[in-house]
C-alpha cells in the first residue's frame, strides 16, 4: 500500500443508493428498495479492498456508483478528494481515464463483431483521441502481453478465446487508458476453480506493477482471501464488518461473517455459527432492529428490537452487532456515528 494515506482515493460516506419499486396499485406509492444504506470506507492508493457478500447485498449497484452508471440517493462518494455526487456527464468522462470496470462476464462485454485488438483500443481512442493510429496499436500489443497473451492475438476474435483468456482481455482493455483504480464486479465468479486462480494472480500481479487500487468485488470469502489487503462485509446494503485481510480470517467479529467463513472449507472452527434457515429481509422493509436477525444463530431478543451500532476494535475493525465486544474487548468503542466506520 502507498505510504500517503492522508487523502484516500475514494472516500464513501453515508452513502445511500434506493431504487424505486414496482407499484401494485396505481394509488399506492412506489416502494423504496434500499440498495445500499448508509455505507462508509476509504480505499487508499494501491490498496486492494474486497467487497464480499450474498446476492443482493448491494456489490454492484456500489460498482455502478463508482462509474457514474448509477445515481447517488444521498451522501458522498469522493475520488482523489472530488465530490461524484451530481458530477456534470463532462466530468464523468474525464474520470474515465482514472476509474475502470471489469464484468463478471467478458465475452458479454466484448463485441463479437470485431477483433479484440479493436476492442482493446476502442478506450484510448475515446479517451485519448490526440493519440496516433500507430501509437494505439503498440499499446494494444504491449498490453495483451502484460495480461499473458499474445500480441498477434490482437488480430483474432472474441469467441476464438477461452473464458480466462477472454477475461484476460477485458483487463486489458480496461488497464489500456492506464487507471488509478479498478474495479472488478466478480470477475471470476463465472470460470473454472484453476482459471480463477490464474486471473487473481494476475491482478496481484499487475496491481504492483501499476500501483494499482483495485475493488475486488466477489460473494465467496474464499476468492477475496487471496488478493484482499482488506475486505468490506455487506449484507443486504449494509456494511456488516470491516478489517484487514488477516483479522478478518482469524478473529471474525460479526455473525454474518463467520456463517460466511462456516460456510468455505477449512473453517470447520466457525461450524457452529452457521446461518440459519431464517427468512431474508427484505430490502423493501427492513427489521427494526438487527438486519441479521433472522439468520444469526446468536440472536435475542435485544437484536429484535433495536439495531446495533458499529464498533471498533483495536487492530481496525470495524463491526456492526451488539455482542461486538464478546469477539474481542480489547480495545472496542462504541462509534458516535457510522461516519467513523472507516480506515
Ligand atoms: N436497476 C434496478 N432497479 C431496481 N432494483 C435494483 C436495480 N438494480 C439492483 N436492484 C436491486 O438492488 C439490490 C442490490 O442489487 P445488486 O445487483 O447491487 O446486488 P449484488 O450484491 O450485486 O448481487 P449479486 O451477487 O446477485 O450480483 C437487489 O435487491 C436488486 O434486486
Ligand atoms: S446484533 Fe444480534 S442478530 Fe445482529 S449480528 Fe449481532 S447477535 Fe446477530
Ligand atoms: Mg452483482
Amino acid at each position: 500500500m502507498n505510504s500517503d494515506n492522508q487523502t484516500p482515493l475514494l472516500a464513501v460516506r453515508q452513502l445511500r443508493v434506493h431504487y424505486r419499486g414496482r407499484r401494485w396499485l396505481p394509488w399506492q406509492p412506489a416502494p423504496t428498495l434500499r440498495a445500499i444504506d448508509d455505507l462508509n470506507f476509504n480505499l487508499h492508493r494501491g490498496e486492494i479492498l474486497g467487497v464480499v457478500g450474498e446476492s443482493g447485498s448491494g456489490k454492484s449497484t456500489l460498482a455502478r456508483v463508482l462509474v457514474g452508471l448509477q445515481g447517488i440517493t444521498a451522501g458522498s462518494v469522493r475520488f482523489e478528494g472530488r465530490e461524484l455526487k451530481g458530477l456534470h456527464k463532462r466530468d464523468w468522462r474525464a474520470l474515465r481515464r482514472d476509474v475502470q470496470l471489469v464484468f463478471q462476464d467478458p465475452l458479454a462485454s466484448l463485441n463479437p463483431r470485431h477483433k479484440i485488438g479493436r476492442s482493446i483500443g476502442e478506450p484510448l481512442k475515446a479517451l485519448y483521441p490526440e493519440m496516433s493510429r500507430e501509437e494505439r496499436r503498440d499499446r494494444v500489443r504491449e498490453m495483451l502481453e502484460q495480461v499473458g497473451l499474445d500480441g498477434v492475438d490482437a488480430e483474432r476474435y472474441p469467441h476464438e478465446f477461452s473464458g480466462g483468456q477472454c477475461q484476460r482481455v477485458a483487463i486489458a482493455r480496461a488497464l489500456i487508458v492506464r487507471p488509478k483504480l479498478l474495479i472488478c464486479d466478480e470477475p471470476v465468479s463465472a470460470l473454472d476453480v484453476s482459471v480463477q486462480a490464474q486471473i487473481v494472480n494476475l491482478l496481484r500481479e499487475l496491481q504492483r506493477r501499476y500501483d494499482l487500487a483495485i475493488l475486488f468485488i466477489a460473494h465467496d470469502l474464499a476468492v477475496v482471501r487471496h488478493i484482499s489487503d482488506r475486505v468490506l462485509v455487506m449484507y443486504f446494503g449494509k456494511l456488516m464488518e470491516q478489517a484487514d485481510r488477516e483479522a478478518l480470517f482469524s478473529t471474525p467479529r460479526h455473525p454474518y461473517t463467520r456463517a460466511l467463513l462456516a460456510a468455505i472449507p477449512g473453517h470447520e472452527a466457525f461450524r457452529g455459527f452457521r446461518a440459519r434457515d431464517g427468512e431474508l429481509p427484505s430490502p423493501y422493509a427492513p427489521p427494526v432492529g438487527c438486519l441479521f436477525v433472522s439468520r444469526c444463530p446468536m440472536a435475542d431478543e435485544q437484536c429484535t428490537r433495536r439495531p446495533p451500532h458499529y464498533r471498533r476494535y483495536a487492530d481496525g475493525a470495524v463491526a456492526l452487532c451488539h455482542y461486538a465486544s464478546e469477539f474481542g474487548r480489547d480495545g472496542i468503542v462504541d462509534l458516535e456515528t457510522a461516519a467513523l466506520a472507516m480506515r
